[in-house]
């Protein structure tokens, strides 16, 4: 057992707040760095350390990396601080690439002048754009379709030119759908303006919003809605906690997907929610940009971390309808 100091940046955010609980639960001390712009202070847990602070700043990353640093380095960054609206990124490419590509650079130029040797760094399935198989595997080809995708792509591949230049090790995870609160229910999804598909069917049924639509039930997919692999964000957070340690103790690098190898479509979803409470719904067109199905293979995570998700669908479900009652 060894406990390391890790400075979490956006850790005020959905999944950095999930990832410094899980990180002060294994014994580490965190430090946050978070402008919040999207995050709430009041998702940090409170034996973190919090600055407030926006890491497409450099002066305002380095005054807090000297403070801190000063006293003892920090042996892990991890990185949360991105946008992360795929319509969003279409309508803002300028806004993605400076907040989401620009924030990396300034944050591995500081890590470098602090000779802080590893970063973990919150990645997405969309950089592998339409899946050219059932199942993602990290080799596939990354192929993004927008901008949100892109900007991350982009910052996988600087942050493998700036480990292998300074030695330093990078843990990438690829996320997919991600969704929960927090057993304590003191953190979990909590904005204005919620798209993802389980919050929005969970308000529909708690009568936050008067319905909700089915983006399209003519894919080719087992009943026509479209497939997406959904993830606990407890265990994901968790993958992180294990992925700084690895690189930290093997001082090596590692990219793994963080999946279930499951898919359900959206109206196997809303089946689920139902099961607590009827969702009011309707069927609409497609979204523009959504693939008909990506799931991922977990093999990688399973052989190199030995991290497989605990937690399924019903859980998802019930910890984020819990949460969602608590908070509205
Ligand atoms: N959906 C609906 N109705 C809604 C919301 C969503 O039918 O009101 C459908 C979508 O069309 C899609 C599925 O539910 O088929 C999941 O949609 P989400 O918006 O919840 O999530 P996405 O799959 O679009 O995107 C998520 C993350 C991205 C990430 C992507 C990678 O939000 O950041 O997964 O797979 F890039």
């Amino acid at each position: 057992m060894f406990n390391l100091k890790v400075c979490v940046i956006g850790g005020a955010g959905y999944i950095g707040s999930h990832a410094v609980y899980e990180l002060i639960r294994d014994g580490h001390e965190v430090v946050v760095i978070d402008n919040l712009s999207t995050g709430l202070r009041e998702m940090v847990h409170k034996d973190a350390k919090f600055y407030l602070g926006d890491i497409t700043k450099k002066g305002e990353l380095s005054s807090i990396f000297k403070k801190e640093c000063e006293k003892k380095p920090f042996d892990v960054v991890m990185h949360f601080a991105a946008k992360l609206i795929v319509p969003e990124s279409l309508d803002q490419p300028l806004e993605y690439y400076h907040n989401n590509v620009e924030g990396v650079r300034i944050m591995l130029e500081v890590m470098t002048e602090f000779n802080i040797k590893n970063v973990v760094f919150s990645s997405t399935a969309a950089v592998y754009g339409e899946p050219v198989k059932n199942i993602c595997e990290e080799e596939d080809p990354t192929i993004p379709v927008n901008p949100y995708g892109e900007t991350k792509l982009a910052s996988e591949k600087l942050i493998k030119w700036v480990c292998k230049k300074y030695n330093m090790n990078y843990c990438i995870f690829r996320y997919f759908n991600v969704a929960g609160a927090d057993e304590t229910l003191e953190i979990g999804l909590k904005k204005d303006n919620l798209t993802h598909l389980i919050p929005v069917a969970i308000q529909a049924a708690l009568g936050l919003r008067e319905k909700m639509i089915i983006f399209g039930d003519d894919y080719d997919t087992r009943d026509g809605s479209c497939i997406r692999d959904y993830i606990h964000v407890s265990d994901l957070a968790y993958a992180h906690v294990l992925g700084a340690k690895y690189i930290y103790e093997n001082n090596k690098s590692l990219l793994v997907n963080l999946g279930s190898n499951k898919g359900f479509t959206v109206k196997e979803v809303v089946k689920e929610v139902e099961k607590y409470i009827k969702v009011p719904y309707e069927i609409g067109p497609r979204r523009p940009g959504d693939p008909a199905q990506i799931v991922a293979s977990n093999k990688k995570a399973k052989e190199i971390l030995g991290w497989e998700p605990k937690r399924g669908l019903s859980d998802m479900i019930k910890s984020d309808m819990e949460f969602r009652k608590k908070n509205s």
